[in-house]
């Protein structure tokens, strides 16, 4: 496997796996439309496919990230591309790295608190909000589960 940063060559095969794993470019996060079209990030690629992709923005004083795929799960790709997320957030001096997830998720809270992440805040009903701005997201998530918060996980380094 190889681990790739985006830019302008591959943007559109990128933008393409956005769309396959999400349904738009656009990720609604607690009422705000973030265009993941010209996040950075990285990409996992194997056998000449794109098997997995972290985006991440930055803000004042953190790293968010935006959104993290596996194609291939319990491979190591979703923390090959994690740890290169937190390497540059380290090498850059910023001193936080947050991320939102549902609460339907729970194989994404389990993989972010292994990693160092705590959960830090609870936006009841916010993904109602994003439904708002994205209709595409289902009233019911994984396993059935009704989706309805999000959840902030946060990480110091
Ligand atoms: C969450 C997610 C990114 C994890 O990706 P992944 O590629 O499965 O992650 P990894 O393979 O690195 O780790 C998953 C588990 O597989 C294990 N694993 C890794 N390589 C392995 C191998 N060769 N053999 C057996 N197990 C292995 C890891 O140890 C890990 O287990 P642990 O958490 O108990 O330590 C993935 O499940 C996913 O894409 N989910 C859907 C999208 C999503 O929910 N994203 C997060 C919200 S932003």
């Amino acid at each position: 496997m190889d681990i790739r940063e985006i830019d302008q060559k591959n943007r559109k095969k990128i933008d393409d796996f956005i769309i396959c794993q999400w349904f738009s470019l656009q990720m609604a996060l607690h009422g705000e439309s973030v265009d993941l079209g010209v996040a950075d990030g990285w990409y996992a690629v194997q056998d000449d496919e794109i098997v997995g992709l972290i985006t991440y923005r930055i803000l004042d004083d953190r790293m968010e990230i935006l959104s993290l795929d596996s194609l291939n799960e319990q491979h190591g790709i979703g923390t090959a591309l994690l740890n290169m997320a937190v390497s540059y957030a380290r090498t850059s001096g910023i001193p936080k790295i947050t991320l939102i997830t549902t609460n339907d998720n729970l194989s994404a809270l389990r993989f972010y608190q292994k990693r160092g992440f705590d959960m830090a805040r609870l936006f009841c009903n916010a993904v109602d909000l994003s439904r708002k701005l994205k209709p595409e997201i289902p009233l019911f998530g994984i396993d059935g589960i009704p989706l309805k918060h999000e959840i902030e996980l946060e990480m110091y380094l």
